[in-house]
Protein backbone atom coordinates (compact mmCIF):
# COMPACT_ATOMS: atom_id res chain seq x y z
CA UNK A 1 0.00 0.00 0.00
CA UNK A 2 1.74 3.94 -0.87
CA UNK A 3 1.43 6.10 1.79
CA UNK A 4 0.99 9.89 0.80
CA UNK A 5 1.11 12.88 3.12
CA UNK A 6 -0.27 15.45 2.79
CA UNK A 7 1.63 17.70 5.46
CA UNK A 8 -0.44 20.16 6.51
CA UNK A 9 1.41 21.94 10.16
CA UNK A 10 0.84 25.59 9.35
CA UNK A 11 0.96 28.28 11.54
CA UNK A 12 -1.46 30.84 11.16
CA UNK A 13 -1.89 34.13 12.96
CA UNK A 14 -5.32 34.56 13.32
CA UNK A 15 -4.87 37.40 16.22
CA UNK A 16 -6.70 40.55 16.15
CA UNK A 17 -7.45 43.32 18.23
CA UNK A 18 -11.25 44.59 19.87
CA UNK A 19 -11.43 47.94 20.43
CA UNK A 20 -13.98 49.24 23.02
CA UNK A 21 -15.12 52.93 23.22
CA UNK A 22 -17.93 55.80 23.01
CA UNK A 23 -18.02 57.77 20.10
CA UNK A 24 -15.48 55.81 17.91
CA UNK A 25 -17.33 55.56 14.29
CA UNK A 26 -15.01 57.51 12.81
CA UNK A 27 -11.92 55.96 14.43
CA UNK A 28 -12.98 52.92 12.98
CA UNK A 29 -13.44 54.00 9.17
CA UNK A 30 -10.01 55.72 9.81
CA UNK A 31 -8.85 52.06 11.00
CA UNK A 32 -10.50 49.82 8.12
CA UNK A 33 -9.23 52.18 5.35
CA UNK A 34 -5.57 52.35 6.54
CA UNK A 35 -5.99 48.46 6.92
CA UNK A 36 -4.89 47.77 3.26
CA UNK A 37 -6.46 44.10 3.22
CA UNK A 38 -9.53 45.11 1.48
CA UNK A 39 -10.75 47.17 -1.35
CA UNK A 40 -14.29 47.48 -0.65
CA UNK A 41 -16.70 47.11 2.62
CA UNK A 42 -20.14 45.64 2.69
CA UNK A 43 -22.03 46.12 6.07
CA UNK A 44 -24.46 43.44 6.95
CA UNK A 45 -27.13 44.40 9.11
CA UNK A 46 -31.15 43.67 10.40
CA UNK A 47 -33.52 45.92 9.71
CA UNK A 48 -34.24 47.28 13.32
CA UNK A 49 -30.67 48.55 13.41
CA UNK A 50 -30.34 50.01 9.64
CA UNK A 51 -33.03 52.01 10.50
CA UNK A 52 -31.36 53.32 14.27
CA UNK A 53 -27.84 53.50 12.92
CA UNK A 54 -26.95 52.82 9.26
CA UNK A 55 -27.52 56.31 8.38
CA UNK A 56 -24.96 57.77 11.53
CA UNK A 57 -22.14 54.71 10.80
CA UNK A 58 -22.26 55.56 7.35
CA UNK A 59 -22.32 58.99 7.73
CA UNK A 60 -18.89 58.56 10.17
CA UNK A 61 -17.23 56.57 7.58
CA UNK A 62 -17.53 58.75 4.58
CA UNK A 63 -15.89 61.92 6.84
CA UNK A 64 -12.65 59.29 6.71
CA UNK A 65 -13.22 58.34 2.91
CA UNK A 66 -14.49 54.88 3.40
CA UNK A 67 -17.64 53.97 1.14
CA UNK A 68 -19.66 51.28 2.05
CA UNK A 69 -22.71 49.19 0.52
CA UNK A 70 -25.36 47.84 2.54
CA UNK A 71 -27.12 45.01 2.73
CA UNK A 72 -30.19 44.09 5.41
CA UNK A 73 -31.47 41.14 6.55
CA UNK A 74 -34.58 40.23 8.82
CA UNK A 75 -34.21 40.95 12.84
CA UNK A 76 -34.37 38.06 15.20
CA UNK A 77 -33.31 34.48 15.67
CA UNK A 78 -35.85 32.72 12.57
CA UNK A 79 -33.42 34.52 10.49
CA UNK A 80 -30.55 32.73 11.73
CA UNK A 81 -31.18 29.45 9.01
CA UNK A 82 -29.77 28.63 6.06
CA UNK A 83 -31.55 30.53 3.40
CA UNK A 84 -29.93 33.81 4.29
CA UNK A 85 -26.61 32.68 4.05
CA UNK A 86 -27.28 32.03 0.66
CA UNK A 87 -29.19 34.86 0.05
CA UNK A 88 -26.56 36.66 1.48
CA UNK A 89 -23.89 35.17 -0.74
CA UNK A 90 -25.99 36.07 -3.41
CA UNK A 91 -26.54 39.51 -2.69
CA UNK A 92 -23.10 39.41 -2.38
CA UNK A 93 -22.67 38.04 -5.78
CA UNK A 94 -24.42 40.82 -7.05
CA UNK A 95 -22.79 43.46 -5.68
CA UNK A 96 -19.35 42.00 -7.00
CA UNK A 97 -17.97 41.52 -4.30
CA UNK A 98 -14.38 39.26 -4.45
CA UNK A 99 -11.73 38.45 -2.11
CA UNK A 100 -10.77 41.82 -1.59
CA UNK A 101 -14.27 42.86 0.05
CA UNK A 102 -14.67 42.39 3.45
CA UNK A 103 -18.14 42.40 5.61
CA UNK A 104 -18.49 44.62 8.29
CA UNK A 105 -21.52 43.07 10.56
CA UNK A 106 -23.06 45.70 12.39
CA UNK A 107 -25.63 44.23 14.80
CA UNK A 108 -26.47 41.61 17.34
CA UNK A 109 -25.49 38.00 17.82
CA UNK A 110 -27.55 36.84 14.58
CA UNK A 111 -26.03 39.57 12.57
CA UNK A 112 -22.45 38.39 13.62
CA UNK A 113 -23.00 34.25 13.41
CA UNK A 114 -24.59 34.72 9.91
CA UNK A 115 -22.18 37.65 8.76
CA UNK A 116 -19.10 35.19 10.32
CA UNK A 117 -20.83 32.09 8.22
CA UNK A 118 -21.05 33.87 5.11
CA UNK A 119 -17.91 34.84 4.65
CA UNK A 120 -16.61 31.92 5.70
CA UNK A 121 -17.89 30.18 2.59
CA UNK A 122 -18.13 33.01 0.83
CA UNK A 123 -15.30 32.41 -2.41
CA UNK A 124 -13.90 30.21 0.03
CA UNK A 125 -13.42 33.00 2.87
CA UNK A 126 -13.56 36.58 2.92
CA UNK A 127 -12.29 38.77 5.70
CA UNK A 128 -15.02 40.47 8.12
CA UNK A 129 -15.07 42.45 10.86
CA UNK A 130 -17.54 43.19 13.73
CA UNK A 131 -19.69 45.83 15.07
CA UNK A 132 -21.73 44.35 17.93
CA UNK A 133 -24.95 46.73 18.75
CA UNK A 134 -26.44 44.34 21.51
CA UNK A 135 -24.79 43.96 25.08
CA UNK A 136 -24.44 40.18 24.31
CA UNK A 137 -22.24 40.76 21.18
CA UNK A 138 -20.16 42.89 23.05
CA UNK A 139 -19.52 41.16 25.82
CA UNK A 140 -19.67 37.42 24.25
CA UNK A 141 -20.51 36.75 20.50
CA UNK A 142 -18.10 38.98 19.03
CA UNK A 143 -15.09 37.11 20.23
CA UNK A 144 -13.73 33.60 19.39
CA UNK A 145 -14.56 33.08 15.89
CA UNK A 146 -17.77 31.17 16.48
CA UNK A 147 -20.31 31.34 13.80
CA UNK A 148 -23.26 29.52 12.04
CA UNK A 149 -27.08 28.94 11.67
CA UNK A 150 -29.71 26.73 13.17
CA UNK A 151 -31.16 23.75 11.59
CA UNK A 152 -34.91 22.65 12.12
CA UNK A 153 -33.10 19.94 14.87
CA UNK A 154 -31.28 22.47 17.15
CA UNK A 155 -29.53 25.57 17.79
CA UNK A 156 -25.96 26.59 15.74
CA UNK A 157 -26.33 23.07 14.11
CA UNK A 158 -24.69 24.21 10.56
CA UNK A 159 -21.26 26.53 11.38
CA UNK A 160 -17.32 26.77 11.35
CA UNK A 161 -14.80 28.50 13.39
CA UNK A 162 -13.67 31.91 11.50
CA UNK A 163 -12.20 34.50 13.44
CA UNK A 164 -13.12 38.05 12.70
CA UNK A 165 -9.85 40.77 11.34
CA UNK A 166 -11.40 43.25 14.23
CA UNK A 167 -13.35 43.93 16.86
CA UNK A 168 -15.16 47.68 17.63
CA UNK A 169 -17.37 48.02 20.44
CA UNK A 170 -19.14 51.05 20.78
CA UNK A 171 -20.82 51.79 23.81
CA UNK A 172 -23.06 54.35 21.96
CA UNK A 173 -25.30 51.67 19.89
CA UNK A 174 -26.55 50.11 23.65
CA UNK A 175 -28.31 53.10 24.53
CA UNK A 176 -31.40 52.00 21.83
CA UNK A 177 -31.65 49.03 23.14
CA UNK A 178 -35.00 47.71 24.36
CA UNK A 179 -34.86 46.68 28.09
CA UNK A 180 -35.51 42.99 27.38
CA UNK A 181 -32.91 42.70 24.40
CA UNK A 182 -30.28 44.33 26.79
CA UNK A 183 -31.34 41.95 29.87
CA UNK A 184 -30.37 38.94 27.35
CA UNK A 185 -26.63 40.26 27.53
CA UNK A 186 -26.77 40.20 31.06
CA UNK A 187 -27.40 36.82 31.47
CA UNK A 188 -24.20 36.25 29.44
CA UNK A 189 -22.53 38.25 32.15
CA UNK A 190 -23.88 36.72 34.71
CA UNK A 191 -22.35 33.38 33.43
CA UNK A 192 -19.04 34.40 33.06
CA UNK A 193 -18.94 35.97 36.71
CA UNK A 194 -20.73 32.16 37.82
CA UNK A 195 -17.68 30.06 35.91
CA UNK A 196 -14.98 32.82 36.55
CA UNK A 197 -15.60 35.86 39.01
CA UNK A 198 -17.65 35.61 41.88
CA UNK A 199 -16.61 39.41 42.24
CA UNK A 200 -18.25 40.20 39.02
CA UNK A 201 -21.16 38.13 39.94
CA UNK A 202 -21.63 40.44 42.71
CA UNK A 203 -21.16 43.78 41.11
CA UNK A 204 -23.55 42.96 38.82
CA UNK A 205 -26.30 42.32 41.56
CA UNK A 206 -25.28 45.11 43.03
CA UNK A 207 -25.68 47.13 39.85
CA UNK A 208 -28.95 46.02 39.55
CA UNK A 209 -30.23 46.83 42.53
CA UNK A 210 -29.33 50.28 42.52
CA UNK A 211 -30.87 50.53 39.01
CA UNK A 212 -27.29 51.37 37.53
CA UNK A 213 -27.16 48.88 34.64
CA UNK A 214 -27.36 50.77 32.06
CA UNK A 215 -24.75 53.38 33.18
CA UNK A 216 -21.88 54.03 31.40
CA UNK A 217 -19.38 54.10 33.55
CA UNK A 218 -20.78 50.45 34.76
CA UNK A 219 -20.93 49.00 30.84
CA UNK A 220 -17.38 49.98 30.40
CA UNK A 221 -16.43 47.80 32.99
CA UNK A 222 -18.43 44.54 32.33
CA UNK A 223 -17.86 44.70 28.66
CA UNK A 224 -13.87 45.18 29.06
CA UNK A 225 -13.85 42.42 31.95
CA UNK A 226 -15.82 40.23 29.89
CA UNK A 227 -13.64 40.27 26.65
CA UNK A 228 -10.68 39.90 29.10
CA UNK A 229 -12.17 36.85 30.25
CA UNK A 230 -13.41 35.24 26.75
CA UNK A 231 -10.51 35.95 25.54
CA UNK A 232 -8.30 34.21 27.93
CA UNK A 233 -10.50 30.75 27.75
CA UNK A 234 -10.31 31.39 24.30
CA UNK A 235 -6.52 31.66 23.88
CA UNK A 236 -6.12 28.39 25.43
CA UNK A 237 -8.88 26.20 23.47
CA UNK A 238 -9.72 28.32 20.12
CA UNK A 239 -11.47 24.94 19.01
CA UNK A 240 -13.63 24.18 21.68
CA UNK A 241 -12.06 20.51 22.80
CA UNK A 242 -11.62 21.85 26.64
CA UNK A 243 -11.59 24.55 28.23
CA UNK A 244 -13.68 26.73 26.19
CA UNK A 245 -16.67 24.25 26.96
CA UNK A 246 -17.03 25.74 30.15
CA UNK A 247 -18.10 29.21 27.92
CA UNK A 248 -21.48 26.74 28.06
CA UNK A 249 -22.48 26.91 31.58
CA UNK A 250 -26.27 27.18 31.35
CA UNK A 251 -26.35 26.46 27.21
CA UNK A 252 -26.73 22.86 27.35
CA UNK A 253 -30.76 23.16 29.12
CA UNK A 254 -30.31 26.78 28.07
CA UNK A 255 -30.54 25.76 23.80
CA UNK A 256 -32.79 22.88 24.02
CA UNK A 257 -35.20 25.34 26.15
CA UNK A 258 -34.65 28.22 23.23
CA UNK A 259 -35.50 25.74 20.98
CA UNK A 260 -38.24 24.02 22.72
CA UNK A 261 -40.11 27.57 22.89
CA UNK A 262 -40.05 27.97 19.27
CA UNK A 263 -37.21 30.71 19.93
CA UNK A 264 -40.30 32.81 21.81
CA UNK A 265 -37.62 32.81 24.41
CA UNK A 266 -35.02 35.19 23.97
CA UNK A 267 -30.89 32.99 24.65
CA UNK A 268 -30.36 35.09 27.10
CA UNK A 269 -33.84 34.17 28.73
CA UNK A 270 -32.90 30.69 27.83
CA UNK A 271 -29.58 30.46 29.39
CA UNK A 272 -30.58 32.60 32.47
CA UNK A 273 -32.93 29.39 33.20
CA UNK A 274 -30.32 27.15 31.83
CA UNK A 275 -27.83 28.47 34.48
CA UNK A 276 -30.71 27.77 37.55
CA UNK A 277 -30.79 24.11 36.20
CA UNK A 278 -27.02 23.82 35.97
CA UNK A 279 -26.58 25.29 39.57
CA UNK A 280 -29.41 23.39 40.95
CA UNK A 281 -27.53 20.22 39.36
CA UNK A 282 -23.94 21.35 41.13
CA UNK A 283 -25.71 22.02 44.45
CA UNK A 284 -27.44 18.33 44.44
CA UNK A 285 -24.42 16.04 42.53
CA UNK A 286 -20.98 18.66 43.41
CA UNK A 287 -21.64 20.17 46.21
CA UNK A 288 -21.98 23.99 44.94
CA UNK A 289 -22.69 25.57 47.98
CA UNK A 290 -26.36 26.11 48.27
CA UNK A 291 -25.71 29.98 49.28
CA UNK A 292 -23.47 30.08 45.82
CA UNK A 293 -26.76 28.51 43.91
CA UNK A 294 -29.10 31.16 45.81
CA UNK A 295 -26.38 33.87 44.24
CA UNK A 296 -26.71 33.04 41.11
CA UNK A 297 -30.77 32.49 40.73
CA UNK A 298 -31.02 35.71 43.00
CA UNK A 299 -28.49 37.75 40.25
CA UNK A 300 -30.74 36.22 37.62
CA UNK A 301 -33.69 37.65 39.33
CA UNK A 302 -32.15 40.93 40.18
CA UNK A 303 -31.42 41.93 36.67
CA UNK A 304 -35.27 40.96 35.61
CA UNK A 305 -34.35 37.56 34.08
CA UNK A 306 -36.32 34.23 34.86
CA UNK A 307 -34.91 31.42 36.55
CA UNK A 308 -37.71 29.22 36.14
CA UNK A 309 -38.90 26.97 32.86
CA UNK A 310 -41.96 28.20 31.66
CA UNK A 311 -45.35 26.22 31.52
CA UNK A 312 -45.55 26.30 27.53
CA UNK A 313 -41.87 24.01 27.90
CA UNK A 314 -41.92 20.85 28.19
CA UNK A 315 -39.60 18.47 29.71
CA UNK A 316 -40.01 15.62 27.70
CA UNK A 317 -39.27 18.27 24.50
CA UNK A 318 -35.73 19.34 26.27
CA UNK A 319 -34.84 15.73 27.11
CA UNK A 320 -35.89 15.08 23.52
CA UNK A 321 -33.61 18.13 22.50
CA UNK A 322 -30.86 17.65 24.68
CA UNK A 323 -30.66 14.17 23.59
CA UNK A 324 -29.47 16.08 19.65
CA UNK A 325 -27.28 18.61 20.88
CA UNK A 326 -23.27 19.25 19.79
CA UNK A 327 -21.76 18.80 23.10
CA UNK A 328 -23.10 15.13 23.06
CA UNK A 329 -20.12 12.77 22.68
CA UNK A 330 -20.34 8.88 23.15
CA UNK A 331 -23.85 9.01 23.75
CA UNK A 332 -23.86 11.63 26.88
CA UNK A 333 -24.31 14.81 27.08
CA UNK A 334 -21.80 17.14 28.46
CA UNK A 335 -22.91 19.78 31.36
CA UNK A 336 -21.13 22.25 32.36
CA UNK A 337 -20.98 22.19 36.30
CA UNK A 338 -19.83 24.17 39.29
CA UNK A 339 -17.79 22.75 42.19
CA UNK A 340 -17.97 26.54 44.22
CA UNK A 341 -18.65 29.83 42.02
CA UNK A 342 -15.98 30.76 39.84
CA UNK A 343 -14.36 26.78 39.43
CA UNK A 344 -16.47 25.31 36.38
CA UNK A 345 -15.98 21.76 35.02
CA UNK A 346 -17.64 19.61 32.17
CA UNK A 347 -19.58 16.93 33.58
CA UNK A 348 -19.68 14.00 30.63
CA UNK A 349 -23.44 12.91 31.35
CA UNK A 350 -25.96 13.04 33.70
CA UNK A 351 -28.29 10.80 34.16
CA UNK A 352 -31.81 11.02 32.91
CA UNK A 353 -33.49 10.19 35.81
CA UNK A 354 -31.77 12.84 38.14
CA UNK A 355 -32.37 15.27 34.77
CA UNK A 356 -36.09 15.09 34.94
CA UNK A 357 -36.53 15.32 38.27
CA UNK A 358 -34.35 18.58 38.35
CA UNK A 359 -36.22 19.90 35.43
CA UNK A 360 -39.41 19.44 37.75
CA UNK A 361 -38.30 21.31 40.15
CA UNK A 362 -37.05 23.95 38.11
CA UNK A 363 -40.73 25.31 37.57
CA UNK A 364 -41.43 27.00 40.40
N1 LIG B 1 -20.88 33.19 18.22
C1 LIG B 1 -20.90 33.10 19.52
O1 LIG B 1 -19.88 32.84 20.17
C2 LIG B 1 -22.18 33.35 20.26
C3 LIG B 1 -22.18 33.50 21.66
C4 LIG B 1 -23.38 33.80 22.31
C5 LIG B 1 -24.56 33.93 21.57
N2 LIG B 1 -24.53 33.76 20.21
C6 LIG B 1 -25.75 33.91 19.41
O2 LIG B 1 -26.18 35.27 19.49
C7 LIG B 1 -27.57 35.32 19.20
C8 LIG B 1 -28.26 36.27 20.15
O3 LIG B 1 -27.71 37.55 19.98
P1 LIG B 1 -28.50 38.87 20.40
O4 LIG B 1 -29.09 38.69 21.75
O5 LIG B 1 -27.60 40.00 20.14
O6 LIG B 1 -29.75 38.82 19.42
P2 LIG B 1 -30.09 39.58 18.04
O7 LIG B 1 -28.92 39.72 17.19
O8 LIG B 1 -31.28 38.87 17.51
O9 LIG B 1 -30.55 41.01 18.55
C9 LIG B 1 -31.68 41.12 19.37
C10 LIG B 1 -32.63 42.19 18.86
O10 LIG B 1 -32.07 43.48 19.11
C11 LIG B 1 -32.12 44.29 17.93
N3 LIG B 1 -31.00 45.22 18.04
C12 LIG B 1 -29.70 44.97 17.81
N4 LIG B 1 -28.96 46.05 18.13
C13 LIG B 1 -29.82 47.00 18.55
C14 LIG B 1 -29.65 48.33 19.05
N5 LIG B 1 -28.45 48.87 19.21
N6 LIG B 1 -30.77 49.02 19.40
C15 LIG B 1 -32.00 48.46 19.29
N7 LIG B 1 -32.20 47.20 18.86
C16 LIG B 1 -31.13 46.48 18.49
C17 LIG B 1 -32.06 43.29 16.79
O11 LIG B 1 -32.60 43.83 15.62
C18 LIG B 1 -32.90 42.14 17.35
O12 LIG B 1 -34.26 42.40 17.13
C19 LIG B 1 -28.09 33.90 19.30
O13 LIG B 1 -28.34 33.41 18.01
C20 LIG B 1 -26.93 33.14 19.91
O14 LIG B 1 -26.89 31.80 19.51
C21 LIG B 1 -23.37 33.49 19.55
Amino acid sequence: MKRIEVGLRRNIDDSYQVYIGEGILERVGMVLGADGSADRHVIITDSNVEELHKKRVQEAFEKTGLRTDCITIAPGENAKEISTVVDLAEKLLSLGADRKTMVIALGGGVVGDLTGFTASIYMRGIPFVIMPTTLLAAVDSSIGGKTGVDAASGKNMLGTFYQPKKVFIDLDFLETLPDAVFRSGLAEAIKYGAIESPEMLDRIKKAAEKGALRKIGFLKRLVAESCMIKKRIVELDEHDYGLRRILNFGHTTGHAIEAASGYLLSHGESIAIGMAIAARLSEKLHGLPATSRKMITETINAVGLSDVIPPTVGAEDIIARLSMDKKKEGGKTNFVMLRRLGEAFVNGGIQEEILRETLEESRT
